[in-house]
């Protein structure tokens, strides 16, 4: 699967603003193939928007999948289930979750695993935080993050990479487009040197990506696509997007 440019809509949808964003996104996309957009909505909806979505073909996914494949886990929701609904990825280990429900790399590694073996392509999120940038520690960081999530994964045999810098998200502010781009080439290095058996299909870029800057950052060579919270909630904005992306990666 292509997924290059995917909407986080976080906690945010209702019926009403799904309808309104497609509508939107179909007025100005000007796109002939949507193979590289997905849209991660609130999981309610999913097979609602899996439905809607079918036609302009934009996949849709979950923002998160429980570690476990059934139990006695309230309020939790399976990657077989996301499948059922119609969803085609899943995005795991994103920084509000190791935040704010305190997930941890074994965690993260077992729902990789469960979305590979139920067929949803998974996005690994790996970011560092203000801090560790600010000692210079980011590429330490992001090595380890993947290593360590990488390392305890046993079945898993594909996956995306989301470059988020914690401190560039929702914030306005990120690293400059050169930087994420030596960082996305490190991170493939790391990939392919010590996970052969691990295909990786692309390293994305997320964190206050929006309609001024994205020609600056599609430019680099091995930023692939990107991950999208704040301005993907505007069907338009990401349909713009997109068409600078389709442009400058000639697809
Ligand atoms: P942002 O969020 O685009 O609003 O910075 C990106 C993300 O958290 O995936």
């Amino acid at each position: 699967m292509s997924l290059k440019l995917l909407a986080n809509w976080k906690l945010h949808g209702s019926k009403s603003f799904y309808q309104n964003w497609f509508a939107a996104f179909n007025q100005s996309y000007q796109g002939s193939h949507h193979d590289s957009l997905g849209i991660a909505p609130p999981a309610i909806y999913i097979s609602d928007i899996a439905r809607y979505s079918s036609n302009p073909g934009i996949a849709i996914g979950s923002q998160n999948i429980d570690q476990f494949s059934s139990g006695a886990r309230t309020g939790e929701i399976a990657s077989s289930m996301v499948k059922d609904a119609g969803g085609l990825f899943s995005i795991t280990g994103h920084s509000e979750r190791r935040m704010f429900f305190n997930e941890l790399d074994g965690d993260i590694a077992a729902k990789l695993d469960l979305a590979s073996s139920t067929s949803l392509l998974p996005i690994l999120c790996v970011g560092e935080s203000r801090e560790e940038r600010d000692q210079n520690k980011t590429e330490k960081v992001l090595e380890m993050q993947v290593s360590n999530v990488l390392r305890a994964c046993s079945t898993l045999h594909s996956l995306t990479i989301a470059y988020e810098p914690v401190w560039a998200i929702g914030t306005g502010v990120m690293p400059e487009p050169e930087e994420i781009n030596s960082i996305h080439e490190m991170i493939k290095d790391v990939v392919q040197s010590r996970f052969s058996n691990i295909h990786l299909h692309a390293v994305i870029y997320g964190g206050s990506v929006n309609l001024e800057n994205s020609q600056s950052i599609f430019k680099e060579k091995e930023i692939d696509g990107a991950l999208i919270g704040g301005a993907s909630l505007n069907g338009g904005e990401f349909a713009s997007i997109a068409n600078i992306f389709n442009d400058l990666k000639g697809l």
